[in-house]
């Protein structure tokens, strides 16, 4: 099992701004997509690379680059399709697959409405964003799909955590690495994080 806590004085600062009630939408959307990408830094820090000769203007050299291993980047729509980008300008050849999850609000049970994958799924690293790990309901429903579909090497991704997700993720897939930006304090009586920043979702896209 690996679980990562990032710890960042440059993500502490964007997580802060992300959090204040009064970010709007433009910025809240331009934050998300910054964090993702040093998130996904370091989620991608262990990606295997292959030598390579080459030839700059002065000497010939032997060069590191990413080797064939294939990406596959799966937010978890809606709010994971705020990260997308920012992981893709690291990993621009990455395919893309998307999930489709809500919370029902009564209960906070997770519902699936759509899964689309790309091909040979059980090949690729899979990396799954979604900015909120609450009661970590969705989470393990979206990592229990992939798996279904043959998927081995998986990196979830979230900004926010509350421990009572994080514990229920990890004994529910002890095999996935996990890369969290800020590990809260609770969940409240709505299962929302405390203190989180509200709904991603809707703060992402400007609704409600
Ligand atoms: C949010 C969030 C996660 C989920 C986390 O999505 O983006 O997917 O809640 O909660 P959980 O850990 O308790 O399952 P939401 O259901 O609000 O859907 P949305 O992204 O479409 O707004
Ligand atoms: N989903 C969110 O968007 N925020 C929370 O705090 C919990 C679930």
């Amino acid at each position: 099992m690996k679980t990562v806590i990032l710890d960042h004085p440059l993500l502490r600062h964007k997580i802060s701004l992300l959090r204040d009630e009064n970010t709007g939408t433009r910025d809240f959307r331009m934050l998300v997509g910054e964090i993702a990408m040093l998130m996904g830094y370091e989620a991608l820090r262990e990606l295997p690379t292959e030598s390579i000769r080459t030839k700059t203007p002065v000497s010939e050299t032997e060069t590191a680059v990413i080797s064939g291993k294939k990406l596959a980047v799966v937010p978890i729509i809606r709010a994971g399709l705020g990260m997308l980008d920012g992981i893709l300008q690291l990993v621009p050849v990455a395919k893309v697959g998307h999930i489709g999850i809500y919370r029902d609000e009564q209960t906070h049970e997770p519902h699936e409405y759509l899964c689309r994958l790309p091909d040979n799924i059980d090949k690729r690293i899979v990396i799954v964003p979604d900015p909120m790990l609450a009661t970590g309901g969705s989470a393990i429903q979206a990592i229990d799909l992939l798996k279904c579909k043959g998927a081995k090497d998986i990196r979830f991704m979230s900004i926010i955590a509350a421990p009572e997700g994080l514990r229920a993720l990890q004994e529910a897939h002890p095999d996935i690495e996990i890369y969290v930006g800020c590990l809260d304090e609770r969940l409240n009586d709505k299962a929302y994080i405390v203190p989180g920043l509200g709904d991603a979702g809707d703060r992402i896209f400007g609704t409600r």
